[in-house]
C-alpha cells in the first residue's frame, strides 16, 4: 500500500467471505495514532486530577481567598514569620505524630499577620502529601450556627450529634476564636467540642486575635490547659500583610 505521508509499507488485509475488510493501517500513521492518543490520555488524568484536587480542596470548606495560597507564597521575612513557617511545615512533616497523639496547633496574634494563611497552607500541603486526610475549616461562628440549626423544629439531626461530628474531624481548624464575645450557650458549644477533641487526641488547628491571658479567660483555665497540653503555641506578630485597596484594582 502507499500512505501518502510515509510512501509505500507492507499492509496486512482481512478478507471475509470473498470481500476486503480491513487494510492495516500505515505503521508509522500508526505508531503517531498511538502517541496522540497517550498524549490526549494524559492530558484528561491530568484534568481529572486537577478537577479531584479542587473538589477536596472545597470539600475543606476553607475561604476561596486561601484556596490558591500555599506554605509557597509566604512571605518569611521578619522572625515571627519564620517561626510560623517553621513550625507549620514541622506540624506537616509530622503528621502522623500528631494524628496519633491527638497534636495541634494554637496560632495567635494580631489580624492581618497571616494566621489562616499559613494554616490554609497546611490543609493544602496535607492534601497534596496524603490521600487520606480530611481537613476542615470552620470559623468558630460557623460551628455556632451549625449547632443552632438543630434547635429547629423539623431538623432531623440533633444538638449531641452536631457537637459528636464536630469532635470527629480528622483535623478540625477553628478560626476566629474570640472574635465575638460569646454567649453563655456558644461558650459550652466551644468547650464541648474542644474537650472532646482534646481527650479523644483529634488534632485541632485553633486561632484567635486573642492574646494567652484572653484565650484562658475565654476557655476558663481548666480547658485552656488541656488546650496547651496538646496544642504547640505560636504568637504571630507584626503590622497586618493584608494590602489595601488602590484605584487601580479597576484598571
Ligand atoms: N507572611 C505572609 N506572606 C504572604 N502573605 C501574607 C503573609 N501574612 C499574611 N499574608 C496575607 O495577608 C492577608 C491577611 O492574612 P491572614 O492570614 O488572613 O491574617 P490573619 O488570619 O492572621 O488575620 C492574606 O491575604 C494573606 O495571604
Ligand atoms: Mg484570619
Ligand atoms: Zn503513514
Amino acid at each position: 500500500m502507499n500512505c501518502i505521508l510515509h510512501g509505500e509499507y507492507l499492509a496486512n488485509q482481512v478478507w471475509l467471505g470473498g470481500k476486503l475488510k480491513e487494510i492495516s493501517e500505515c505503521p508509522k500513521c500508526h505508531e503517531e495514532h498511538l502517541a496522540e492518543r497517550a498524549i490526549d490520555e494524559e492530558k484528561a488524568r491530568k484534568q481529572e486530577e486537577a478537577k479531584n484536587r479542587q473538589a477536596r480542596i472545597k470539600e475543606t470548606r476553607m475561604p476561596l481567598e486561601y484556596q490558591t495560597k500555599g506554605f509557597s507564597t509566604f512571605i518569611q521575612e521578619t522572625d515571627s514569620q519564620k517561626a510560623a513557617f517553621k513550625l507549620a511545615r514541622r506540624f506537616v512533616k509530622g503528621w502522623e505524630k500528631a494524628k496519633a497523639g491527638g497534636y495541634g496547633l494554637l496560632f495567635l496574634g494580631g489580624c492581618g499577620t497571616g494566621k489562616t494563611h499559613l494554616a490554609c497552607a497546611i490543609m493544602l500541603e496535607l492534601m497534596e502529601r496524603y490521600l487520606f486526610v480530611y481537613p476542615r475549616y470552620y470559623k468558630v461562628s460557623e460551628i455556632f450556627s451549625a449547632v443552632r440549626s438543630t434547635y429547629q423544629t423539623g431538623v432531623i439531626t440533633n444538638e449531641e450529634e452536631m457537637l459528636k461530628f464536630f469532635s470527629s474531624i480528622q483535623l478540625l481548624v477553628i478560626d476566629e476564636v474570640g472574635i465575638q464575645k460569646g454567649s453563655e450557650a456558644e461558650k459550652r458549644i466551644l468547650f464541648s467540642i474542644l474537650d472532646n477533641r482534646v481527650t479523644s487526641n483529634k488534632p485541632t488547628i485553633l486561632m484567635s486575635n486573642l492574646g494567652p491571658k484572653a484565650l484562658a479567660e475565654l476557655l476558663g483555665d481548666r480547658l485552656y490547659d488541656r488546650v496547651r497540653s496538646k496544642c504547640v503555641p505560636m504568637l504571630f506578630a507584626g503590622p497586618s500583610m493584608r494590602k489595601p485597596a488602590t484605584a487601580d484594582l479597576f484598571d
